[in-house]
């Protein structure tokens, strides 16, 4: 009999608990014995909830107890959730996770810790919601040198920048309605600044490479400063707009990491990528280009992959899963002001503004705008830090930037 327990009762704790007890069976076939969902640790009340006899607001009864063997942390963020796993881990019970804040932050250190107590800490959920990505990554593409890993890993940002897309929807209008459905972080600000990718990024990058790429490291811009007019300006020329996580070998021992808003050519497979949907497209030196699509947020999507890290880590009770990458204090990310990108922008009209764009930025291929105040146009590739020397050139001739946007 494996006991479990589940601290954080909220949108993926619950759908853990409703998925555990409705394949009990199955999961007990699976991991040829049987499985019982011991507590659930949150400091609410749940009055008149099917699994209120589970509750309990204190972590040393989990802690203690000898008869839990994992856990399940869905409680996101690092306090108390670092605390709680690394005591755990200690004590030799595997956690299973979906927080990709504590991955991101604190993975390398949770990982070792796990290995020093041959315990099991995986993390499947944290990328992705229900798309199986972690493993393959970690297994099943193992054999290749990993070139790139690009995608759209945010369900929230992806289910605005659709709507805003295909129904006009004000971002506002947009956001409420992903927070609703629950597929938003409680503050939507790490979905939208892109926080959130960025931790994802963080992890697929530790994963691939081996050392522990840290969120403050990727440069990060989020979706908030898109306009319904750079959406219908990009549609107008063939494009979308996603919020893209794009890692890249770039030399031997040095890659290139980058959270940003990308115009995507509607040909792209990304591009159509939509809703709360992520897709990951991972290139290896061997395999060429491998795509993952499906749910990458949402209750019990997140729940499906939680459970399989459960029954993966009832199977290895008494063995490790080899999954890890070491800490480093190596600045190992290109800077991004050197990546050379593509650039969409789109400036006020004023009366000269033509010569003064062909001017500054060479040659530029100008996009149809339906707004006759302003001009939309794509430069040519750029070094990034050339770039932002000719905006600056711009605005001083008078000219206001309104958007500058990245092409894929
Ligand atoms: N808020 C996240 C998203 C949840 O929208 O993708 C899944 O990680």
């Amino acid at each position: 009999m494996v006991k479990i327990a589940i601290m954080g009762f909220g949108i993926v704790g619950s759908g853990v608990a409703e998925v555990v007890t409705n394949h009990k069976e199955d999961i007990g076939k699976k991991i040829c014995g049987a499985i019982e969902l011991k507590y659930i640790l949150d400091i609410r009340d749940f009055p008149g909830n099917p699994f209120e006899s589970k509750l309990t607001k204190d972590f040393n009864v989990i802690l203690e107890d000898p008869e839990i063997d994992i856990v399940v942390e869905t409680m996101g963020g690092t306090k108390p959730a670092y605390a709680f796993t690394k005591a755990l881990l200690e004590k030799g019970k595997s956690v299973i996770t979906s927080n990709k804040e504590l991955v991101a932050t604190h993975g390398a250190e949770l990982l070792k810790i796990a290995n020093e107590n041959n315990a099991n800490y995986l993390f499947e959920a944290s990328v992705g919601g229900g798309i199986p990505i972690i493993r393959p990554l970690a297994q099943c593409l193992a054999a290749n040198e990993i070139l790139a890993i690009s995608g759209i890993l945010n369900g929230t940002t992806n289910y605005i920048l659709t709507k805003m897309f295909r129904d006009g929807e004000s971002f506002e209008t947009a956001l409420a309605d992903a927070q609703a459905k629950g597929y938003a972080e409680k503050d939507p600000t790490a979905d939208i600044e892109g926080h959130d990718t960025c931790r994802k990024v963080c992890i697929l990058a530790s994963l691939a490479y081996g050392e522990h790429l840290y969120p403050e490291k990727v440069y990060t811009e989020g979706i908030t400063k898109i306009t319904a007019q750079d959406v219908r300006n990009a549609e107008e020329s063939g494009y979308v707009i996603k919020l893209l996580g794009r890692i890249r070998r770039v030399q031997e021992d040095k890659v290139f990491a980058m959270v940003s808003p990308c115009l995507v050519e509607k040909s792209s497979p990304i591009a159509n990528v939509d809703d709360v949907f992520n897709g990951v497209l991972v290139t290896g030196d061997s395999v060429d280009d491998v795509m993952f699509y499906g749910r990458g947020a949402g209750k019990l999507p997140t729940a499906s992959a939680v459970v399989a890290d459960v029954i993966d880590a009832a199977k290895h009770m008494q063995s490790r899963k080899w999954i890890s990458w070491k800490e480093t204090d190596r600045d190992f990310v290109v800077d991004h002001l050197d990546a050379e990108e593509r650039y969409y922008l789109r400036v006020a009209k004023t009366a000269n503004a033509e010569a003064g764009i062909a001017d500054i930025f060479g040659n530029v291929c100008y996009i149809h705008s339906d707004c006759a105040d302003e001009l939309a146009f794509i430069t040519e590739k750029k070094v990034a830090r050339n770039l932002e020397a000719e905006c600056e050139k711009l605005c001083a001739t008078g000219i206001e930037i309104k958007s500058k946007i990245r092409l894929l």
